[in-house]
């Protein structure tokens, strides 16, 4: 037995014996080829070389050329698994001639290499030919000596090889090897031809033509010889096993899966799959692609993916795949260093992509398997593969496998149509960009029918993710913060000082909350926050205003109009309106007026508004030609932009403005109008705010519950509460007396006590004493009495409070002249942190630091002494 190694290697040194030269394998993705997605066969790099258009330093050449059958022509993808003999990956082993040799030497060589270098018998091998290819044929029958039992003439779809919609093309000669009658298939060119038993091994392309984009073909510049041997089909059969995926190539790879899942059943579609992906999505890897969207990326990713969840069929929930990097590594790397070197790159990146597919992937199965037992035929509706694909990100051969396990084939039709339906919502929507930055471009104008209803149905036209720098998307998901634009709205966009609606937009798969809606030219864009589920382009939704903000909204705004005439009519038509503020709480109203408003003015127009109310006027609308308008002397404001159709609203015949807002019907739905504040906010411009309906009568109850609790405090009755207060001022007062005379009181105590503690120095009685908790008024008191007591003094006292010192000094008049209170007090003060000043007779201080006081004073008769031996000199 012969281990895929030695294979590969006993089959190029053979051709290097015969003068070719080994060539290594080249790339997945061809670098000279940008109509081929990946390198498919092994004369790919050879291209050029056939066409005439390169040439090289020998014309035999050989290779073990890694190769990619998924996506493009020469797919397998969906056969993989299924077969024993078919994979995404696998190495070809081929021999070139490059217009050196052709048919017969390529046949000698073949049937060499096989009977006598493989020693396979001759009679397990069947040989195909292209059917008007006598040349082949007579070589195989006449020159080689093939059993014409063994031997079959096949149509251009079996035996003319070519390697692209365009490119070198030639007719074929293929061998099969027959793995004998216990398994089910018909030779080749049998009706039963696609069963395993007999496996096409090798394939000698004759290759004689150039075909171009419109299927021309032209011959080459010399007959050339391709030819290419699949690797593990050769090595099943030099192993003696039937199934490619027995081989030593696999054996290790099945084992490590089957060690993560614990699942054992061998021959299970799912580890073969797996087998298979992991060693197509390394190489790609390893060759430099990435998963992707689009190209050579989204093979890969529809590979990474099939992979995934086949594994999640063997019970693999958590990331698996990346973990079969490494026992490929040990099968595969000392043949391709480079594998080696890029493994934990392409760890990372499988993991990557597991982590991120796995989010959707449990959702999307259960979709498509309730989708499944409801269905009544046996075709998976189109919508449901689309939905999978473009919300679940299932690629649609990952469904058509899901499918195929069930009996079950998917409306690829229907797929289609949905995609392109989306592409054009995805058109319409282009109208709707974000230009980068917080910039929206929208162009077209949503219709409002919000006057008229709170819930109406719309199209989502176009979706933003994220509102300070909003991004194009189709989507957005649960707890995505978002802007979205629908063909129509009832939510009133922001305008004319009333705020925009809240409210819900519920579609099929979601709820989106708006917190606020905004103008961006005549577009309404509804901001907020996907709540659950999501919100897709296209989507149809109940867009539903809450009438929580919508009715007390409207209440405040057509007040604002009652209160706009009120004032016009109570304090004279100079006044104009200058701004205002409508919202569900309260409106705020800013117009022209000089001078105060009186309180009794104010209850004037109060009670107008409120008349209005009550008088229950009908509040009318009509749309007519801004001119039209302007003429019949309606009120409009200076700087405020109009159409050239404006709206009127009439209340009755006691108000008439331009307005565009949402209003009550009648003006008795304001309930009631009470006026919270009234200002002047700058010269000229005043403001009023008011409340209505609940608001006002929450407003008025709020004032009665703090009038109440003021009483309650006082222990009076409501209506007695300011005689109360009176009476406590008066208390107060007389207290604050008696408090007066009491301080005089003690001043005069303290100082009589302290009197007898003055030191006589030069003839002036000097005293530095603490008083315990006095205040500044008690210690100037203080200060007072003992100058008057002691008649030639310097005196200081001092006291802390709170932590501080105070201080005050003062010095009988006749002594100022030696002595000044200002510098007494700093003498001291700046001991303690402070500083201070004042009259020569009396100042004051403050300082920070208790803690020196004491020592201060003490200080205070030496420093006299000083001043006055000093002065008196
Ligand atoms: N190019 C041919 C094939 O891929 C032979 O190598 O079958």
């Amino acid at each position: 037995m012969k281990s895929s190694a030695e294979i590969r290697k006993t089959f190029l040194d053979y051709f290097c014996q015969q003068d070719h030269r080994i060539v290594s394998s080249s790339l997945l993705i061809p670098t000279n080829d940008p109509t081929l997605l990946f390198t498919n066969a092994g004369m790919v790099q050879f291209k050029d070389v056939f066409l005439g258009r390169e040439t090289r330093s020998y014309h035999r050449a050989t290779s073990a050329q890694r190769c990619m059958r998924a996506g493009g022509k020469h797919n397998d993808l969906e056969n993989v698994g299924y077969t024993a003999r078919h994979h995404t990956f696998f190495e070809m082993l081929g021999n070139f001639s490059f217009g050196d040799y052709f048919k017969r030497e390529a046949i000698y060589y073949a049937w060499e290499f096989l009977t006598e270098v493989l020693s396979l018998p001759p009679d397990r091998l069947w040989i195909t030919v292209f059917e008007d290819d006598h040349e082949a044929a007579n070589i195989w029958l006449k020159e080689v000596g093939v059993n014409p039992k063994h031997f079959s003439r096949c149509d251009a779809k079996d035996n003319f090889w070519s390697m692209g919609d365009v490119g070198p093309c030639g007719p074929c000669s293929e061998i099969f090897y027959d793995h004998g009658p216990n398994i089910a298939g018909g030779s080749p060119g049998s009706l039963d031809q696609e069963g395993d038993r007999y496996i096409e091994i090798w394939n000698l392309v004759f290759m004689q033509y150039d075909r171009d984009k419109d299927g021309h073909l032209s011959p080459l510049p010399k007959p050339s010889v391709d030819t290419g041997m699949g690797l593990e089909r050769l090595a099943a059969v030099m192993q003696g096993v039937h199934d490619n995926y027995d081989i030593d190539l696999f054996r290790k790879l099945i084992i490590a899966i089957t060690e993560l899942s614990g699942s054992h059943s061998r021959g299970n579609a799912s580890l073969r799959v797996i087998a298979d992906h992991i060693r197509s999505c390394a190489f790609l890897i390893v060759d430099g692609v990435q998963p992707s969207n689009e190209g050579r990326g989204y093979v890969l990713r529809r590979i990474i993916r099939r992979a995934i969840r086949h594994g999640h069929k063997l019970g693999l929930h958590e990331p698996f795949f990346y973990r079969l990097v490494r026992p490929l590594v040990e099968e595969m790397g000392a043949a391709y260093p480079e594998l080696f070197q890029a493994q934990e790159r392409v760890k990372q990146i499988l993991k990557q992509e597991e982590e991120r597919f796995s989010e959707t992937l449990d959702q999307g199965l259960k979709i498509l398997e309730q989708d499944i037992a409801h269905l009544s035929g046996s075709m998976i509706f189109g919508e449901t593969v689309f939905r999978l694909y473009d919300t679940f990100g299932f690629p649609i051969d990952l469904t058509a496998d899901i499918a195929r396990e069930h009996g079950l084939t998917i409306d690829i039709e229907g797929f289609e149509h949905a995609m392109s339906k989306q592409r054009e919502q995805a058109r319409a929507a282009s109208r709707f960009k974000a230009v980068g930055g917080s910039e929206l471009q929208l162009d077209g104008e949503t219709q409002f029918i919000g006057y008229e209803r709170l819930q109406i149905e719309g199209k989502v036209l176009a979706l933003f993710r994220g509102t300070d720098t909003p991004e194009t998307v189709t989507r957005l998901s649960a707890g995505d913060q978002g802007i979205v634009i629908l063909d129509q709205t009832s939510f009133y966009a922001e305008s004319g000082g009333q705020i925009g609606d809240r409210g819900t937009l519920l579609g099929s798969d979601g709820l989106f909350n708006i917190s606020d809606t905004r103008k961006h030219g005549a577009v309404h864009i509804h901001i907020g926050k996907v709540r659950l589920g999501q919100l897709q382009l296209g989507d149809s939704v109940q867009a539903e205003v809450n009438e929580e903000y919508r009715i007390p909204t409207k209440r405040n705004h057509s007040a604002t109009h009652l209160l706009h005439a009120a004032l016009r009519k109570i304090l004279g038509d100079q006044v104009l309106q200058k701004g205002s503020l409508v919202d569900a709480a309260h409106l705020r109203f800013d117009f022209s007026h000089l001078g105060a408003i009186r309180l009794e003015q104010l209850h004037q127009i109060e009670r107008l508004v409120n008349a209005q109310i009550r008088a229950n006027l009908s509040v009318e609308t009509q749309i007519m030609p801004l001119q039209q308008a302007l003429n019949s002397g309606i009120l409009a404001l200076f700087g405020e932009k109009y159409g050239e159709w404006v709206r009127v609203l009439r209340m009755g015949d006691f108000s008439t403005e331009l307005c565009g807002g949402t209003h009550v019907g009648r003006t008795g739905d304001i309930g009631l109008f009470k006026i919270i504040s009234e200002a002047g906010i700058a010269s000229g411009i005043r403001r009023i705010e008011a409340v209505t309906g609940e608001m006002a009568l929450q407003w008025i109850e709020e004032n009665e519950i703090c009038l109440r609790s003021i009483a309650t405090k006082l222990k009076a009755l409501p209506d007695k509460v300011i005689d109360r207060i009176e009476q406590l001022q008066q208390q107060t007062r007389q207290q604050e007396k008696e408090l007066q005379l009491l301080r005089a009181k003690l001043a005069n105590v303290e100082g009589g006590d302290l009197s007898a503690q003055a030191q006589e120095i030069c003839g002036v009685k000097v005293l530095a004493a603490k008083i315990e908790g006095a205040d500044v008024k008690t210690l100037r008191d203080t200060v007072d009495q003992l100058k008057s007591k002691l008649t030639t003094a310097v005196i200081i006292l001092g006291s802390v409070v709170e932590d501080k010192v105070i201080l005050i000094a003062g010095v009988t008049k006749n002594t100022i002249n030696y002595i000044k209170a200002g510098d007494l007090v700093n003498f001291v003060a700046e001991q303690v942190d402070g500083c201070g000043g004042g009259r020569p007779d009396m100042a004051q201080a403050g300082g920070k630091n208790p803690s020196k006081l004491d020592e201060a004073l003490r200080a205070v008769p030496t420093w006299v002494g000083n001043c006055l031996s000093a002065r008196k000199k």
